[in-house]
């Protein structure tokens, strides 16, 4: 029997792609960027399941050039978004995600964000390299204190719940808004209260909510306007859901004290970005989940809803569950 034909849109790590190489025929886009849409469109056809990234855009026109036969899309990240879920189930297609394993490499890389912007870390390092160090100074490069403040999390989920925990260790008083109105955790110690109480209250704001219609841009000015002089707005979930112009705004004119960003809108952030010519705001790439350890559970993970749903089998991760209703 010939072996399911599979296409990966980028080169994954080795746990992954060995046990899919054992039981499919494998096509791996290897380029650094991701494919193009033609190109995409054009590995796609014919493929019986496809492994894509957060970069693709996998949509009803990708499924249908794919071809009938497509029965599994396996997303490599816990997020979906880059994918039409929607047009997936009306196919009868499952889509799996990778969640759990990322949780606290997650959660790591936004507390670490948020110490860097309230300790102004980089700017700290830019001062010694720039050779600014002149002597130790009592008022050079003021930060703002994590113990005895109130970090204010946008979504309690499993990141959420995780910031909640190390915020603990730190002695910080932990508040979170989530609209899915998620029943406290008693070990959690953390208190549900209204968006606007969250954005009035905060002295650090960390978003770890899903990109949909209702949270796009849901850091706007007026949700600025609301926080603190000394607020600290901390994103590792998607970009789109501040607004990158009124963050730009409020940043230049000190109305709140910093910002730390692993997800921008758009990806890749242009170098001509006025974001980038602040020294109030520390922004990485987009790489949260990126320790080695992570990227091969993740890979791992991905891999065993590919292969599930190449035998006809449930997916582990699955997004969609509905695709296994009558
Ligand atoms: C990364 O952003 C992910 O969704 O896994």
């Amino acid at each position: 029997m010939s072996k399911p034909k599979i296409f990966i849109t980028r080169a994954i790590p080795e746990k992954g792609l060995e046990i899919i190489k054992e039981v499919c025929e494998v096509d791996i886009w290897q380029e650094e960027l991701p494919p193009s849409r033609a190109d995409l469109l054009q590995h796609v056809h014919g493929m019986d399941g496809l492994l894509s990234l957060l970069t693709d855009k996998i949509d009803s026109e990708v499924m249908d050039e794919a071809g009938p036969q497509l029965n599994v899309i396996s997303n490599l990240a816990v997020g979906f978004d880059n994918i039409d879920v929607n047009a997936a189930t009306a196919r009868k297609i499952p889509v799996g995600n990778t969640p759990d394993v990322l949780t606290d490499a997650t959660a790591d890389f936004a507390f670490a964000l948020m110490m860097a912007v309230a300790r102004r870390i980089p700017e700290a390092e830019r001062y010694v390299h720039d050779g600014k160090w002149k002597t130790w100074g009592p008022m050079i490069l003021l930060g703002v204190d994590l113990e005895g403040a109130t970090l204010g999390l946008i979504g309690l989920g499993r990141i959420g719940k995780a910031m909640a925990r190390r915020a603990q260790g730190f002695d910080m008083r932990v508040i979170y808004y989530d609209p899915n109105e998620k029943p406290q955790t008693p070990d959690l110690k953390a208190t549900q209260v209204d968006f606007e109480t969250l954005l009035k209250e905060s002295d650090f704001v960390s978003l770890h909510t899903p990109l949909t219609p209702d949270t796009h841009h849901l850091i706007d000015s007026e949700a600025l306007s609301k926080m603190k002089s000394n607020a600290v707005v901390i994103n590792t979930s998607r970009g789109p859901i501040v607004d990158p112009e009124a963050l730009y705004k409020a940043l230049k004119e000190r109305r709140i004290f910093g910002a730390g960003l692993d997800v921008t809108e758009p990806e890749p952030l242009p170098l001509h970005s006025p974001l980038l010519t602040l020294d109030n705001i520390v922004i990485a790439p987009h790489i949260a989940s990126a320790s080695r350890t992570t990227r091969e559970k993740m890979a791992w993970m991905a891999a065993q809803n590919l292969i599930a749903g190449l035998k006809g089998e449930r997916l582990p991760n699955c997004v969609n569950p509905q695709v296994y209703f009558d």
